[in-house]
């Protein structure tokens, strides 16, 4: 393992070019909108445009020397990803576009062929749209039905009704590490333990938990991982899904095509070996390498530091926030990751978000791909401000005189 650095705020600031950046009237931007996507360091957009300026090439495809190069770097950003996640072999992480494909991948690789009446797939409330959707498909094409685990008022699991509705019938617990749109860090170790236990498939959408919080699919004994690369610093359209390698072996290929190949004649096609028979075509190779550099700068910084800076950050926006007597949060679990979720009274959130903007300052308005979570709290979108590590207690500031002028201009 690399030395890290000691955790240095002007230095990590420094290290991501767009946070210099100024708007055309002359204000730095504020980046508050982290759970969308987080920026990118100048290592992942030199690793990209390094790749481009000098090695591009097919992969797994060419003996001459630049194709030699691209499947190097291609392969390697695999075993970066492998270790990042703590796979046991790189054989086990399946590049893709994100967690959104991650999870279709296995509804109709794993769910299609395994699943029928009679079966269950457990989720919760506290799903992105990405892990709600590709089971509805799944369930009209098979029969199953999908059941969900209820959140309480402070969005918070309700671990006991998980319980309950665990059951021989569930083939497939698929649920979040961190919501999007509230932040709960759900204790997914010990369901996915209970739902192995009643012999379910388990799948973990860890896209806003990566940037948040080293993950360790060993320790979390789950069959299935999912991450989406522009959460956690690398590029959009690559991400990855950690599979156990004897379901992967057995499951079907999501996608047909080159690549996933060993063998094609017109009377019998032979697949590809693991990981390889799940990416059909060519790969995202350039995002694969930015990827790879996303990985090698959150192994390089102090992370247990930055966590730590992020913890102090959402209690600090938290504690401001709850000054404001229109404002409503959205979300306070105890244990919760980089999203300050919230609504704030006599105000439309769009409206909100547009006069922020005026003021240079970035968040999220609307239902967060997450219109159940909407639902469960009565209001159609909320105001989401999120972090990441590179945040300050400026940028915090910058929200909240920026939600006093919302006032100012609405309230009046
Ligand atoms: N899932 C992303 C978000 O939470 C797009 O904003």
């Amino acid at each position: 393992m690399s030395v890290r650095a000691p955790f240095n705020l002007d230095v990590i600031r420094a290290d991501f070019p767009i946070l210099r950046r100024k708007t055309p009237e002359g204000r730095t931007i504020v980046y508050l909108d982290n759970a969308a996507t987080s920026q990118k360091p100048e290592s992942v957009i030199e690793a990209i445009s390094q790749y481009y300026r000098a090695h591009n090439a097919n992969v797994h495809r060419g003996v001459h020397v630049l194709s030699e190069e691209a499947t190097q770097a291609y392969e390697s950003a695999r075993q970066k990803v492998a270790q990042f996640l703590n796979a046991p072999n790189e054989r086990n992480i399946v590049f893709l576009r994100g967690t959104t494909e991650a999870i279709n991948l296995l509804a109709q690789s794993y769910g299609r062929p395994n699943l029928g009446p009679g079966d269950e797939i457990l989720i919760s409330h506290m799903e992105h749209h990405s892990n709600i959707v590709p089971w509805q498909v799944v369930c009209r094409q098979t029969g199953a039905e999908l059941k969900v685990v209820p959140i309480d008022e402070h969005g918070v699991l309700d671990i006991e009704a998980f319980e309950a509705m665990l059951s021989e019938r569930t083939r497939i617990f698929s649920c979040v590490h961190v919501s999007n749109a509230l932040g709960t860090i759900n204790p997914i170790k010990r369901m996915v333990s209970r739902a192995r236990s009643v012999g379910a498939i388990t799948m973990v959408d860890g896209a806003q938990a990566a940037p948040h919080m080293p993950i360790d699919v060993q320790d979390l004994d789950c069959d299935f991982y999912a991450i989406s690369g522009h959460k956690m610093f690398g590029p959009t359209g690559i991400g990855a899904l950690y599979g156990r390698a004897e379901l992967l072996e057995s499951m079907d290929p999501y996608q047909a095509g080159g690549e996933m190949i060993k063998y094609v004649s017109f009377e019998k096609t032979v697949y590809n070996e693991v990981p390889h028979k799940f990416e059909a075509g060519t790969p995202n190779i350039a995002g694969a390498v930015g990827l790879g550099a996303a990985v090698d700068y959150l192994r390089s910084i102090d992370f247990e530091a930055a966590m730590g800076h992020e913890e102090d950050l959402l209690e600090y926006g938290r504690q401001q926030l709850e000054r404001l007597p229109e404002v409503r949060l959205i979300g306070t679990a105890k244990e919760k990751a980089g999203v300050l979720s919230f609504w704030m009274e006599g105000t439309h959130p769009h409206d909100v978000g547009t006069i922020l903007s005026h003021e240079a300052i970035c968040v999220r308005t609307g239902h967060h791909c997450a219109q159940p979570v909407m639902q469960r709290f009565g209001i159609p979108a909320t105001i989401r401000a999120s972090l990441a590590f590179y945040n300050n207690h400026e940028d915090l500031d910058a929200l909240i005189e920026g939600l006093k002028k919302v006032k100012r201009v609405m309230l009046g």
